[in-house]
This record gives structure tokens, C-alpha cells and sequence, in this order.
């Protein structure tokens, strides 16, 4: 029997407010959707795991960003992994395990040029953060623009989360001095476990302060999450020639406003490259830093903690996750 209905949250409005907690009537689950008849070149997915991540909110707002803003009427804009269970589509067939931008629901018709097969012998969520979005992301930032030569130091911040503890293992394995930043005494004995010299708790040291003990020869490589005022106290401890990595603003999305840098000017002598970067736009070379990171995944070399959250009605929930700092690795949503 062909599926044809799926439980789904739809984008039912614009919130209020770019930042801040989402007010009813936003999202809207829809508990018997129809789902449409498969065309040429599409595949039926049945949705396995959702993958949550900081930039959902933005999605939400009428705001012009690297994608356009997430649709009305439809499930909302999400990446998923699951199972093809139907295929008009030439390189899939039932059975094909996948990722791509599936949307909130638990059964999705796309194109199948837009998804991605997913390797044997890993764990479908996988797709989802270490050989996915995380993963990509962290490879992109810190081989491309942070490029860290042995022996240099450098500081991840949010570096417990799924970016960040995997920019922390590869800053590690490429040999540089790391030191993270992050929010709670756990999370930061998480992140010395996997390699760090040390990582500093930002809710109860003064980041800067702590910098400059850690790393009185200078940072030469920040891998930035977090954006405002994190960035800006890790600004004067810069080497000559160091690299900022502008991976995230974390901090933005909770509380909105302008964020000024105050410390920009350190920028100018030490002849300092400020980058930002979305991985969306390297599409073209995920197979190779996936060829990169598979091995050191099956080896078990990288690791990243998951949190996971049982069943589509938990997706709302998981953006508050994120933005209040209470995940404890990658958020995902496993649905039934
Ligand atoms: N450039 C790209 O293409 C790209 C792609 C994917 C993700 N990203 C960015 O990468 C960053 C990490 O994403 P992720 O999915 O791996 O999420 P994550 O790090 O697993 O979760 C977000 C973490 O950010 C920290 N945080 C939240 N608010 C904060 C604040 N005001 N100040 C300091 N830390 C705060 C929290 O950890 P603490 O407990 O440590 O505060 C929270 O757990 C995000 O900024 C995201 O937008 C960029």
C-alpha cells in the first residue's frame, strides 16, 4: 500500500520576532497530511531521524539570509535522514538509506538530485552531524580558512556542541594546541576528553582573562560559534596573520540586536583574516571531505554525542535547546 497521508509540522505563520521563543500559532501539526504522488525524478522518503539545528530559527522569519526564508503552508524546512520507500528517480531505489532537506513530517516527497546516499556501516543519524551538516561544516571552516599548522594554537568556542567538539577533534588531529569554550563544567571535561588542553567555562570565568593565561604566545586560529560579545573578548589575544573562522552566531539568534565588536581594531595590526563561510555553498566537494572523514568515523577517531529527542511533537522543543544551551551534543529528533 502507498503511503499517503504523514503526520507533519507545518510553517503556519511569520513569529513576531526574529530572535526569542516561538508564540502559538507559528507551527502547526497536522496529524493526517496528504502526501503527493510521486513524479519523475522524485523519490518518497520515509523520515528516520530529524536533524536540529541553530539556523531553523532564522528559516522562520520573512528575513533575507543564505536561503531564502522557509515557506508558508509547507512541513518546515528541516534535514532528515531516512529510507526511500518509492523511486521515480534513476540512482535510487526502495530500500536506499539517504539525507537531504526533508522537512518536519515523517514521509517526504523530493527531488532525488537533492539527496545524498548514506554510507554502509555507519548509523543513518550520522548523516545528520559527523559525515552531515556538523561534520562538513567543521572540516570546511577549519581546513579552508582556519588552516592550523601543527604546533599553532587554537580556540573553538560553543566547542562542546556537534560543530564544535568536531572542530575541536580535527584541530587536535591536525596537530594544533586546542582550547575550547563552553558552558557548563561537563561540557567542558567532555571537551578536554577529546583533546583539548583545556577549555574554559564562559558562565563562570571571564573569557578573556582565562585566554590570556591559557595562551600567553597568542591564538592563531579561532573557530568562532558563537558571534557578539565571545567573539569580541577573544579579539585582542590574536596572533599576527591569525584567522577567525566566522562559522556561527549562536548568541544572535537568542538575543537579537546588534552585537557591536569593540576590539575590531586588534584585527588591523596583526594583520588578522576574518572569514565567514556556509558549507551550503560546497556542495561541490562534500564527497571529498566525506572520503576524509569516513574512515576516522569507522575507526571511531571521531566522535559526536548525540541528543536526541523522541518523536516529531518534540521538534519545537529543540530549537529551545539550542538557543538556551541545554543539548548536550547533536539534536536530533528520531521519529517512529
Ligand atoms: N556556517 C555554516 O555553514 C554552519 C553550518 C552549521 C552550523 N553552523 C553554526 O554552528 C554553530 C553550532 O551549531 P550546532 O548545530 O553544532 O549547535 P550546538 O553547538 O550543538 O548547540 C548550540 C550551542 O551553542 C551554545 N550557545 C547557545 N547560546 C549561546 C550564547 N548566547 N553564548 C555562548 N554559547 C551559546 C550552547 O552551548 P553552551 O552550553 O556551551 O553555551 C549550545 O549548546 C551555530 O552557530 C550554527 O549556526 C554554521
Amino acid at each position: 500500500m502507498p503511503t499517503t497521508h504523514t503526520r507533519r509540522y507545518v510553517l503556519a505563520a511569520r513569529p513576531a520576532t526574529t530572535t526569542g521563543p516561538l508564540e502559538d500559532g507559528v507551527l502547526r501539526y497536522e496529524d493526517h497530511a496528504p502526501v503527493p504522488a510521486v513524479q519523475d525524478g522524485q523519490v518518497l522518503v520515509r523520515v528516520a531521524w530529524l536533524s536540529l539545528d541553530v539556523a531553523t530559527r532564522g528559516w522562520m522569519n520573512d528575513v533575507r539570509n543564505y536561503l531564502p526564508p522557509a515557506p508558508l503552508g509547507e512541513a518546515m524546512r528541516a534535514l532528515g535522514a531516512g529510507v526511500v520507500t518509492q523511486s521515480r528517480h534513476p540512482d535510487f531505489a526502495a530500500g536506499d538509506r539517504v539525507s537531504g532537506l526533508l522537512g518536519w513530517q515523517e514521509h517526504a516527497v523530493v527531488d532525488g538530485s537533492t539527496l545524498r546516499k548514506v554510507p554502509e556501516g555507519v548509523p543513518l543519524q550520522a548523516a545528520l552531524h559527523v559525515l552531515g551538516i556538523s561534520g562538513q561544516t567543521a572540516w570546511l571552516g577549519l581546513h579552508d580558512i582556519g588552516r592550523p599548522a601543527p604546533g599553532e594554537t587554537v580556540v573553538v568556542t560553543a566547542a562542546a556542541g556537534a560543530v564544535g567538539s568536531l572542530a575541536v577533534q580535527l584541530a587536535v588531529a591536525a596537530g594544533a594546541r586546542v582550547i575550547g569554550v563552553a558552558g557548563t563544567p561537563e561540557k567542558c571535561a567532555l571537551v578536554r576528553e577529546l583533546g583539548a588542553v583545556d577549555c574554559v567555562d564562559y558562565r563562570e570565568q571571564d573569557v578573556a582573562t582565562a585566554i590570556a593565561e591559557l595562551a600567553p604566545d597568542r591564538v592563531d586560529v579561532v573557530f568562532d560559534n558563537v558571534g557578539g560579545a565571545m567573539l569580541d573578548a577573544l579579539l585582542p589575544h590574536l596572533a599576527v596573520k591569525a584567522r577567525v573562522v566566522l562559522c556561527g552566531a549562536v548568541s544572535r539568534y537568542r538575543e537579537g540586536g546588534p552585537a557591536p565588536l569593540r576590539n575590531w581594531f586588534h584585527l588591523l595590526p596583526n594583520r588578522v583574516r576574518m572569514e565567514g563561510f556556509i558549507y551550503l555553498d560546497h556542495a561541490d566537494r562534500f564527497d571529498e571531505v566525506e572520503a576524509d572523514l569516513l574512515p576516522r568515523v569507522r575507526a571511531g577517531e571521531l566522535r559526536c554525542q548525540e541528543h536526541v529527542l523522541d518523536g516529531l511533537k518534540a521538534a519545537p522543543d529543540g530549537i529551545r535547546l539550542l538557543l538556551t544551551g541545554t543539548n548536550h551534543g547533536k539534536a536530533l529528533v528520531k521519529l517512529g
